[in-house]
């Protein structure tokens, strides 16, 4: 059995999705593919693939994930293999994986919302707390409810940059919660990414690129002010606004990747060769996890 388990990218609304605002984010055409291979050997784990084990009540057992996508760059990695493994061992609606999924996740994280677990579960664009979409399914945790939907439209052209860098999300995460229980300016901004996001999923909807470029140069603006961008995410985005409609930071930040929407991608793809980073030209896709046998 092989799970294939997509990246996803937040297209706007991170950080102020932790506090109920909309976020719009979507599965991309990038697939690790998940095995559970039997051993002996009692391998090491990262907390997260413990704890998913123990839940399953398994034991020597090796999670091999093949992808090119480092961890740590924003893009979704823990929670894809948690739902993997969990997709590997049992049959689930996309529902109970996104609600599963996450109570593994937030049990080891201790925070965050559970914007990456459903994106991957459900696949394609996926709108949390707006009222635009298909419904999907809630989630609730510590007071806070996030209600998904799943926006369906066409897919769209993506170059995902790795910065070179992990980021924590657990670091700037928390880094964003001090500022947002410290005064009303944090807030504000917050409220600004959530006018962000409903304008960019009118704009994903009608296929108008540049303006979701635009919106995204935006989305990005809001974000520095919190200090979670980095040198080199500067430099990617600046490339990125060159010779794309626009580009942001996206996931947690303090490194991770850069999503651009293409314009001149030729010359994009030359002058982000010429930094020296990690560059995927893909796009959104509406699928998500899935299994098969192999
Ligand atoms: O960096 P990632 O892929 O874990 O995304 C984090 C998104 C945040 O909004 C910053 C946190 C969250 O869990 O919603």
């Amino acid at each position: 059995m092989v799970v294939y388990s997509p990246h996803k990218v937040i297209i706007f609304g991170e950080h102020a999705v932790v506090y109920g605002y909309p976020a719009l984010s979507a599965t991309v055409d990038l697939f690790a593919k998940i095995y559970l291979i039997p051993s002996r050997s009692g391998l090491q784990y990262t907390p997260f693939v413990q704890r998913t084990l123990a839940y399953l009540g398994l034991n020597n057992i090796y999670v091999k994930v093949e992808t090119n996508v480092p961890s740590g760059s924003g893009l979704g990695t823990s929670s894809m293999i948690i739902a993997g493994i969990l997709m590997s061992e049992r049959n689930y609606t996309k529902e109970q994986l996104a609600k599963e999924a996450f109570s593994i996740e937030y049990e080891t994280q201790g925070l965050g919302s559970p914007i990456d677990t459903s994106t991957i579960s459900a696949g394609g664009f996926v709108l949390t707390n707006g009222n635009e979409g298909i419904p999907l399914w809630k989630i609730e945790k510590n007071g806070i409810t996030w209600n998904f939907s799943s926006i369906p439209t066409r897919n769209m052209e993506l170059v995902v940059v790795y910065s070179g860098s992990k980021g924590s999300t657990r670091e700037q995460v928390a880094k964003v919660r001090k500022f947002y229980e410290r005064g009303s300016f944090a807030k504000d901004i917050m409220k600004r990414i959530g006018g962000i996001t409903q304008e960019g999923v009118k704009a994903v909807t009608n296929g108008d690129i540049a303006k979701v470029g635009e919106l995204m140069n935006e989305n990005h603006s809001e974000l520095k002010v919190f200090g979670i961008s980095t040198d080199q995410i500067e430099k990617i985005v600046s490339i990125g606004r060159e010779y794309g409609y626009g580009a942001k930071l996206t996931g947690a930040g303090g490194g991770g990747a850069v999503i651009i929407v293409p314009r001149d991608k030729e010359k994009l793809l030359k002058k982000l060769k010429e930094l020296n980073v990690m560059v995927f030209d893909t796009s959104t896709t509406s699928a998500g996890i899935f299994k098969r046998s192999e």
